[in-house]
């Protein structure tokens, strides 16, 4: 039995490697990955596959950048190429990202079961592309794999039966898990002194407009004014940072560096003091490490993150950020991998073989 894992973006690399080894201990199985080369350069993509000890991509699809149509499609074109030539028994698709809804419109039309791993998360906000993806591959998908329990009520609500949904946990968790242990991490590290804020900022929404791109300059400055800022720029970011006044005002204040590689990235984390974010992935990693978190957004598609106490939604950028930074700090929280509210939800480092063994019995079926 062939399962294909289909990838393309930093995140699905996080998530597929605890999966990809839970499969390789199930006898019967072959499981391969299929990179869309939706992100190629090395920061994004290589570095993650040795950090993850993941073995390389076993096919490449290479297609690289592109507004959202052309990425889409030039995606759905190779990797229908791809499962025609070799069709897979089944395939897994991880999150939003456009190579998940492309090679799910995929798998829809060749006849070939689908499984989403991360499934069911709803933002509501029909202006993140993100949020088209999942709606698209939740309602395309065979078998649906929850991370938070919002994820079974959202499908519920939209008529999804409930025999394909099963709460599997998140696999992200296990590969953060997998990391602190490989780099004996085991409590937090923020500084005694000046504290350590680390940024990442990447949504469409933050930094394509030079108007918001300029406010949360100012607002990074300010918050350099007390802080040791630590701001890893996404290619996107740095692409519009660049073209506006915004990247040589942040340039004297904060220390802009290139992406981290995710070993790198969680050391950081593990570190600081406090994360200013909008990616949706580390709303949960600094969850589970017991990190203040302000996400830089009106919503939120991981409502977990929020109950777990560690997040909280700043959609203004205005002084009130900096009021909210200083108490987020001073708040305590459970040790990493403590939180209670979490663990109910099996962010338990255990999430990998849950999702292999309901692929399994799909496949075997
Ligand atoms: C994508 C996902 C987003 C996810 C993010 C994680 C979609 C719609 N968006 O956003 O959900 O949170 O990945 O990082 O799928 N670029 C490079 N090198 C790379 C990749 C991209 O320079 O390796 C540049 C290109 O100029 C590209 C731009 O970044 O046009 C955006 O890349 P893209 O993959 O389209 O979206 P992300 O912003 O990375």
């Amino acid at each position: 039995m062939h399962i294909q894992h289909v990838v393309g973006a930093r995140p699905n690399f996080v998530k597929v490697a605890p999966v990809h080894a839970a499969l390789a201990t199930l006898p019967g199985i072959r499981s391969t990955i299929l990179h869309t080369g939706q992100h190629y350069d090395r920061l994004m993509s290589d570095v993650f596959f040795e950090d993850l000890r993941l073995p390389a991509p076993d096919v490449s699809l290479g297609v690289g950048s592109g507004t959202h149509a052309e990425q889409t499609g030039a995606i759905m074109v190779a990797f229908e190429r791809q499962v025609a030539a070799e069709p897979p028994d089944l395939v897994v698709v991880y999150g939003d990202v456009n190579s998940t809804a492309a090679a799910a419109l995929v798998c829809a039309k060749a006849g070939i079961p689908l499984a989403h791993v991360e499934a069911g998360l709803r933002s509501f906000d029909r202006t993140m592309p993100e949020e088209i993806n999942r709606m698209v591959t939740d309602r395309l998908a065979d078998l649906l794999l929850v991370t938070e329990p919002a994820g079974r009520k959202n499908l519920l609500a939209e008529g999804v039966v409930a025999g394909r949904i099963v709460d599997t946990g998140n696999v992200m968790i296990d590969s953060l898990a997998g990391l602190l242990e490989r780099e004996g991490i085991r409590e937090r590290r923020p500084p005694a002194g000046k504290p350590r804020v680390i940024v990442t900022l990447h949504r469409p929404s933050n930094v394509d407009e030079p108007g918001r791109l300029a406010q949360l300059a100012d607002l990074l400055g300010s918050l350099a004014a007390t802080a040791e800022v630590l701001f890893p720029v996404h290619p996107r970011t740095r692409a519009r940072l660049a073209a506006t006044p915004a990247g040589a005002q942040l340039a004297g204040t904060v220390t802009v560096v290139e992406p981290l590689r995710y070993r790198d990235f969680v050391r950081e984390l593990a570190g600081a003091s406090l994360i200013v974010t909008d990616s949706g992935g580390i709303q949960e990693e600094s969850a589970y490490l017991g990190v203040p978190c302000l996400t830089l957004r009106a919503n939120t598609e991981r409502p977990i993150t929020l109950e777990a106490g560690t997040n909280r939604l700043e959609p203004e950028c205005d002084g009130d950020l900096l009021g909210a930074a200083r108490d987020l700090m001073g708040r305590r929280f459970p040790p990493i991998g403590r939180n209670p509210v979490l663990l109910a939800a099996g962010w338990d480092g255990h999430a990998g073989p849950r999702v292999a063994a309901a692929l399994a019995a799909l496949v075997r079926r």
